[in-house]
């Protein structure tokens, strides 16, 4: 079955042809990050503007890419929130045109299964049940996916997520945005390694919290005589990833899951990814960076595991622009 999934929830508008939930035959990527840099973050009206003329030569270029026709076409996946409702109504609006003149279901599709999806592409299924470990710019989460492919969430942030922190941090640290790779590049050149910033463990739950490590730097860089930039660098994603690694383990341990799996934008840090390496004893699955960020590949994988809950592309639009999800995964229940 050969779906094109489209993605257009943040500053990414994305295509991608994939066969069965696993083979990628394209992944074309438009990034806006050129266009927020100056503002050092997005504006939503000039996100949604950026995907309306990105939108059409995006798909026709995975079309191309793929060498795909329409009639090879079975489906469309589209993500229909969490996200940008702008930016949403644009993907969104043009996979139902292509459903509806192609006569093809059209597939709503949920962002950050969308992302935990990413890890099904080019590769066997990971051993289920497994754990995943969401962290992108909007979103860190635990989340338990059983046997039957059911989502149940376990833990969540309190505060910002784990790309927002970087992002945040990067820009006091006078970083471009996005600014995660950035500052992981800056970390790389600290020649001291001894500051030691805060944890924030919240025992006893599944959360996480960033914002006081947030804080913790932007009072260190008042101080007249603070670390040099990369040192402060290295020690706060030294805390992000130490944090993330324990209690991802943890939590692994105690649901005795077969498989970890790490998904979205932060997954993409080297340094997490290694100190996950040196935590997780089972099966760990990590995307490649470019399947990490937003990409239409990890939306067409979400889309075949749905394949059976198509809706009617004439049907009342139906996104769910939040920026913090307030109704979860389709089939996800709250924290146990
Ligand atoms: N190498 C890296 N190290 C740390 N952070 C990174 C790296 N690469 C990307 N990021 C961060 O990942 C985030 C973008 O990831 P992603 O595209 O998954 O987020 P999003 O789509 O904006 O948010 P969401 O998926 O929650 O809606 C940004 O915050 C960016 O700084
Ligand atoms: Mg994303």
């Amino acid at each position: 079955m050969n779906i094109l999934g489209i993605e257009s929830s943040c500053d990414e508008t994305a295509a991608s042809v994939v066969s069965d939930g696993c083979l990628m035959h394209s992944s074309v990527v438009a990034s806006q990050i050129n266009l927020h840099e100056s503002t050092g973050g997005i504006v939503p009206e000039v996100a949604a503007r950026a995907h309306l003329q990105a939108i059409v030569p995006v798909i026709e270029q995975a079309m191309l890419d793929a060498k795909c026709d329409w009639s090879d076409i079975d489906a469309i996946g589209a993500t229909n929130g969490p996200g940008l409702p702008g930016a949403l109504l644009i993907g969104f609006n043009a996979a139902r045109g292509l459903a509806y003149s192609r006569n093809i279901p059209l597939i709503p599709v949920d962002h950050i299964e969308g992302h935990i999806r990413a890890c099904w592409l080019n590769e066997s299924p990971p051993p289920l049940p497994a754990l995943a470990l969401v962290v992108s710019g909007g979103h860190t989460e635990l989340i338990r996916i059983e046997e039957n492919n059911t989502f149940v969430r376990l833990g969540s942030t309190r505060d910002d997520a784990a790309g927002e922190a970087f992002d945040k941090v990067a820009r006091l640290l006078g970083l471009p945005y996005p600014g995660g790779p950035p500052l992981s590049a800056l970390a790389e050149t600290a020649q001291e390694r001894q500051l030691k910033l805060p944890r924030a463990w919240l025992r006893g739950t599944n959360d996480f919290s960033f914002s006081g490590l947030k804080t913790a730097v932007l009072n260190l860089l008042k101080e007249n005589d603070h670390p040099a930039p990369a040192e402060i660098a290295w020690a706060f994603q030294e805390s992000v990833c130490d944090v993330l690694a324990k209690k991802t383990r943890n939590l692994a341990e105690k649901e005795n899951v077969k498989s970890v799996l790490v998904a979205g934008g932060v997954a993409a840090n080297r340094r997490l990814r290694e100190v996950l390496a040196e935590h997780i004893s089972i099966e760990l699955r990590i995307p490649p960076p470019n399947l990490c960020t937003d990409n239409g590949a990890m939306i067409a994988a979400a889309a075949y595991a749905h394949k059976n809950n198509a809706v009617n592309a004439k049907s009342p639009l139906d996104i769910e622009p939040t920026a913090m999800r307030k109704k979860r995964l389709r089939s996800t229940e709250t924290a146990r």
